[in-house]
C-alpha cells in the first residue's frame, strides 16, 4: 500500500485546496464546526466519519453549493468561499454527488459530449464551426476511452449497470479537466467487484489531480489514499496518512471500531 502511495506525487505547497475555520450552521443547528485542512497537489484525501458527520455539507461549502458561515476557502490561492458552483468549476474543480446524476435517455458518449460542451459554455446547436465540434468530439471520445466505456459508447445512460453509470457520472466530472476533484461515496450500492475496479479507476484518474474522496469503504480508503481526515459532528478529529490513522486511538474508539483496528 505504502509503495504504491509513494509512486504517486505529493508535492508540498502551494496547496491545491485550503479550508481555514470553515464553519457552517442552518439556524440554530451547527453542522461544520470550524474545519481546517490543505489538499496538497497530487495528493488523494479521504474524508470518513459517521452518518451525519457532516462529509456532503463540507463538499457543498467547497463546490458552492452552499456558502460557508464563517471560514475561508482557497483554490490556489484564490479564494472561492460563497462563489457559485458553475464559477468555482470554472476555476478548477468539479465534484460529483452522492446520488448519480447523468442524463439517462442520452448515449453514453452524448453525455460526455454535453460534459464538455458545458466547460466550454457552449449550447447545444447545430450552427457550429466544424472546428469546435472536431474538438468537442475528439475530447468526449478521449473521456470514453478513460472511463473505459468504448464498448458502451451508444448505450443509452439509463441502460448501464450502477457501477458503470457512475464510471460515466465520473467522466463528466473530468470533462471540465479539473486540478481538484471531489467525489462524495462513488462506490456506494457497489460489490466488492466494482468497489476495486472503480478504486483502481480512480487510481488512474487522479494521477496529475487533487482528489478528496468521501467513503465508507475502509478498504478502498486506506489503498487508495495518502491521507485521511475524520470527520465527527462537524469538526476534524484527525488528520493523518492511513497508518496514523489506524493507530490513533481516538479515532478507533470514535468511529473505526475493533475491526479496522485490528
Ligand atoms: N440544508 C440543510 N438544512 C438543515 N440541516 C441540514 C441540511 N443539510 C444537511 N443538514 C444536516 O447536517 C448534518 C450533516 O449532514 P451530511 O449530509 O453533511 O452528513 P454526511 O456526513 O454526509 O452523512 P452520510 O454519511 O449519511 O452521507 C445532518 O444532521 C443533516 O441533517
Ligand atoms: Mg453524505
Amino acid at each position: 500500500m505504502s509503495a504504491v502511495n509513494s509512486i504517486h506525487p505529493v508535492s508540498t505547497s502551494p496547496a491545491a485546496l485550503t479550508l481555514r475555520n470553515v464553519s457552517k450552521s442552518f439556524g440554530e443547528a451547527h453542522i461544520i464546526r470550524g474545519v481546517d485542512l490543505e489538499l496538497q497537489r497530487g495528493e488523494r484525501h479521504a474524508f470518513i466519519g459517521p452518518n451525519g458527520a457532516g462529509k456532503s455539507t463540507l463538499f457543498h461549502l467547497i463546490s458552492g453549493n452552499f456558502k460557508p458561515s464563517a471560514g475561508e476557502i482557497l483554490l490556489g490561492e484564490v479564494p472561492i468561499g460563497g462563489l457559485s458552483p458553475e464559477r468555482i468549476n470554472r476555476m478548477g474543480l468539479a465534484r460529483s454527488f452522492q446520488i448519480t446524476n447523468i442524463f439517462p435517455r442520452l448515449s453514453v458518449f452524448e453525455n460526455l459530449r454535453l460534459g464538455v460542451m458545458q466547460r466550454f459554455g457552449m449550447q447545444y446547436t447545430l450552427w457550429r464551426p466544424i472546428s469546435q465540434y472536431r474538438k468537442v468530439t475528439a475530447l468526449a471520445e478521449q473521456l470514453l476511452e478513460q472511463v473505459r466505456l468504448v464498448r458502451h459508447r451508444d448505450t443509452l445512460g439509463g441502460e448501464l449497470s450502477y457501477s458503470e453509470q457512475r464510471s460515466l457520472e465520473i467522466g463528466m466530472t473530468l470533462a471540465s479537466d479539473p486540478k481538484v476533484l471531489l467525489l462524495d461515496e462513488p462506490m456506494a450500492g457497489m460489490s466488492r467487484e466494482e468497489t476495486d475496479y472503480t478504486a483502481e479507476l480512480l487510481r488512474e484518474l487522479s494521477v496529475g489531480r487533487s482528489l478528496m474522496i468521501v467513503e465508507h469503504d475502509m478498504d478502498v480508503v486506506f489503498s487508495l489514499c495518502d491521507r485521511i481526515s475524520v470527520l465527527v459532528y462537524g469538526q476534524v478529529v484527525a488528520t493523518g496518512t492511513p497508518e496514523e490513522i489506524r493507530n490513533n486511538a481516538q479515532v478507533q474508539e470514535a468511529y473505526l471500531g475493533k475491526e479496522v483496528a485490528a
